[in-house]
């Protein structure tokens, strides 16, 4: 039960491999905190500092209040799981999980009688836990875990995730304030992490534990996390709740990360007149309405280069008669049972995913939507994200943290307009 606090920390590995810069976050009591980026962004690097296993070059971390910076990895009340979780092969997994235990000293007060038999004072001793204390507690994370039938195997004999259970028990007896995880799920194939990652949802709730989990997969930074931390070369891009990041990114980097299949984006015009802010997309005039359209009076933004992006969720099937739909065609078609992905061209050569939900489709509707066929795509303003084309922030956000290294613009579509003819 702690709250972690990181203030400017920095990690510089030898003379000048900047691993993480400036972190500052705050986690609180009990909150179940994801740090979500591709590979070498620093994620395990800030969770080793956290815990005690890398030195911090800079800046100050916390523990429950306490400056832990110069304390050793077992006095910061920690614990932590790892990717590669060692199990100990010769031990069974009563003695995997209680191994822990075997180590840990509990204070027990003891007091000092006067000769008449008055107390004193009372002195703190520490001592061992007793066999039965040790057996109550694995037993007690065993049932949690749903491992107790096989605490009498060796590791050899148990699957993927069950031993990957194990390893879940082994940090747990510790009962630390602040569990720490690093990727834990990534060595388990995709049903099993599947069936894992609802395993800790449950765990979280029935262990008062503050949670800090690194992945790079951003379903299970979605799914688990009460905040989100998502990072990029040693910087943190946005922290806010899963629903903040999908809902609002503070940058294309953000906005391409969280999300799948990853958002559509177009390099594209902001432009205002009388009537408000509007695009053209391949030849289309599209209207900002609703809160984008207010948003962006409000902060009376200037018209510029913009990115736009729309996630493939977002856009529907529409027709000709809708004056802002755009006549596509599709290249690729992707059945995936509950829906499926169109990737289609637009009029200007722009490559499109676009999901479409098959329930409200008949058998005869979804088989037409093959390669070759013409559809007409349309999507609302407030699903819209407006990213600057020079420092690829949201022009809605803030305090979006200022973008280093961007993201490379030529995978966007930047083909040169071609004439388009409306197709009906
Ligand atoms: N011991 C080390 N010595 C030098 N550089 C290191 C060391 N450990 C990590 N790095 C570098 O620091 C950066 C951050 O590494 P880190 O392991 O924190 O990344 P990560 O986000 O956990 O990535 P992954 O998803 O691949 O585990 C990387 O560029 C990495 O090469
Ligand atoms: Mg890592």
């Amino acid at each position: 039960m702690a709250e972690v606090e990181l203030i400017g920390v920095k990690k510089v590995y030898g003379k000048n491999v900047v691993a993480v810069k400036n972190f500052n976050l705050k986690i609180k009591d009990k909150e179940f905190v994801v740090f979500v980026g591709p590979s070498g962004c620093g994620k395990s690097t800030t969770l080793r500092m956290i815990a005690g296993l890398e030195d911090i070059t800079d800046g100050v971390v916390k523990i429950g209040g306490r400056v832990v910076n110069n304390l050793k990895p077992k006095d910061r009340d920690v614990s932590m799981v790892f990717q590669n979780y060692a199990l100990y092969p010769n031990y069974t997994i009563f003695k995997n999980v209680s191994f822990p235990l075997t180590l840990k000293k509990i204070p027990v007060e003891i007091p000092v009688k006067d000769k008449e038999g008055n107390v004193q004072k009372v002195r703190v001793k520490k001592r061992k836990l007793t066999a039965k204390e040790i057996t109550k507690q694995v037993q007690d994370a065993s049932e949690i875990l749903k491992i107790t039938q096989y605490l009498g195997r060796k590791p050899r004999e148990l699957s993927g995730g069950q031993k990957q259970r194990v390893a879940i028990g082994r940090a747990m007896v510790k009962n630390a304030s602040v569990f720490l995880l690093d990727e834990p799920l990534s060595n388990l194939d995709a049903q099993l992490r599947a069936e894992m990652r609802s395993e800790l949802i449950k765990l979280r709730e029935r262990i008062d534990t503050t949670f800090i989990y690194v992945t790079h997969d951003q379903v299970e930074a979605m799914t688990l996390a009460d905040r989100i931390v998502i990072m990029k070369d040693g910087v943190i891009q946005q922290v806010g709740t899963p629903a903040e990041l999908f809902d609002m990114p503070a940058n294309l980097f953000v906005g391409g990360f969280i999300g799948s299949p990853k958002m559509n984006t177009f390099k594209t015009y902001l432009d205002r007149d009388e009537r408000g802010y509007f695009i053209n997309l391949c030849g289309v005039e599209k209207r900002i309405t609703g809160e984008r359209g207010e948003a962006f009076k409000m902060k009376d933004v200037a018209p510029q280069d913009t990115i736009l992006g729309v996630r493939p969720d977002h856009i529907t099937l529409s027709n000709h008669e809708d004056p802002e739909a755009i006549p596509c065609v599709i290249s690729v078609r992707e059945f995936m049972g509950s829906s499926l992905h169109l990737h289609v061209t637009t009029p200007t050569g722009e490559e499109l995913i676009v999901c479409v939900p098959t329930m409200p489709l008949d058998r005869n509707q979804i088989a037409k939507l093959v390669s070759g066929t013409r559809v007409y795509i349309s999507f609302e303003s407030k699903v819209m994200h407006f990213f600057s084309a020079e420092t690829q922030v949201n022009l809605l956000v803030d305090d979006a943290p200022v973008v280093e290294n961007k993201v490379e613009t030529e995978e966007l579509t930047d083909k040169p307009r071609k004439k388009w003819r409306r197709i009906s």
